[in-house]
């Protein structure tokens, strides 16, 4: 039984300053991280489709959770999809259905928008397998825990030749991918504090680094390219987490050649907001287009 019933808006994140102060307070600030959302996620909160669904009770924000828009491909046939993240209510409002409330607003939101589906990530089902929410996940993680740094000095963050050198690859892609713009290579997930583009030939690798641990948020490689792309990587950082999609010519590689310790991942949540049925179970949105 909920109390009292939720007000939720959705305004762009430039108009929802208490929002974007209540996700870098939760996921951020009391997490010993540093750099507000405001900034790292600038690539998307510039967009005017993005959206924030703010609930609020007799004029005092509860909870907020923030939505991407965005343009899925495969071949010639597009979907709209909205991921949606920052899923957050206030500490003294928890456990009154208020999360649930925010999401099935959302969702209808996005309905309403004719949006296709929505993805998540998140580890525990609670409310979202409840609303309908269906796990499936094609994410593998390669773990290396050097303990100390790599030799070689971090390259120079994202510049524009290799960002646009990567971003012609990912265009180049077989299979479904995020349609996105060179903005997106900004993109700064938490607890990363800059990211380091490393294009080798035809293969890149997109890594959120904090001190020398390296995350690798993406990884496009084939057989003759990986050996030299996982060398650099190798060399720059200390610990290495490696997201990578299963099955594909840079997983296989990695698995039979750079004596990382796999498991599988299990984070994604999918939902379809039409009727049509939507093949998730192939697809994964790498960790760099995610919220
Ligand atoms: C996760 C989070 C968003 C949930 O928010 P919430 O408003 O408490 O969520 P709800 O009240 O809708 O549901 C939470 C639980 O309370 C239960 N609940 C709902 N109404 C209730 C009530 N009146 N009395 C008791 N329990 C209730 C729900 O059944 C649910 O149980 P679950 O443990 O099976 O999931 C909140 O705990 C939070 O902000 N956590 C920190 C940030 C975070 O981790 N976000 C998730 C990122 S994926």
């Amino acid at each position: 039984m909920v109390a009292t019933r939720l007000r939720v808006d959705f305004p762009h994140p430039a108009h929802a300053p208490e929002a974007v102060e209540l996700f870098d307070d939760e996921f951020i600030f009391s997490r010993e991280r540093s750099i507000s959302f405001a900034q790292r996620f600038s690539d998307v909160f510039s967009v005017p489709e993005c959206f924030v669904a703010v609930g609020s009770v007799t004029g005092d924000l509860v909870g907020a959770l923030l939505v991407r828009p965005f343009t899925w491909s495969e071949g010639a046939r597009e979907w709209r999809g909205a991921m949606m993240g920052l899923v957050c209510t206030k500490p003294r409002f928890r456990r009154q259905g208020y999360a649930a409330q925010l999401l099935a607003a959302s969702e209808a939101r996005c309905c309403a928008l004719d949006l296709d589906f929505g993805v998540l990530w998140a580890a525990h089902d609670g409310l979202y397998g409840r609303q309908g929410w269906m796990r499936s996940d094609r994410g593998m993680l390669g773990v290396r825990r050097a303990g100390q740094a790599g030799a070689l000095p971090v390259p120079p963050l994202a510049a524009a030749n290799l960002v646009r050198a990567a971003h012609a690859l990912h265009e180049a892609r077989e299979g479904p991918r995020v349609n996105r713009r060179l903005s997106n290579y900004r993109h700064l997930l938490p607890p990363a504090e800059h990211v380091v583009v490393i294009v080798e030939g035809d293969s890149f690798a997109l890594c959120g680094c904090h001190d020398q641990t390296g995350y690798v948020y993406d990884i496009v490689g084939t057989g003759r390219e990986m050996p030299g792309l996982w060398h650099r990587l190798a060399a720059h950082f200390g610990d290495i987490y490696v997201n990578v999609e299963l099955g594909t010519g840079a997983h296989r590689w990695l698995e039979a050649h750079a004596g990382l310790a796999w498991s599988k991942q299990s984070l994604a949540m999918w939902k379809p907001l039409r009727r049509d049925s939507i093949p998730f179970a192939a697809w994964y949105v790498p960790f760099m287009d995610r919220i």
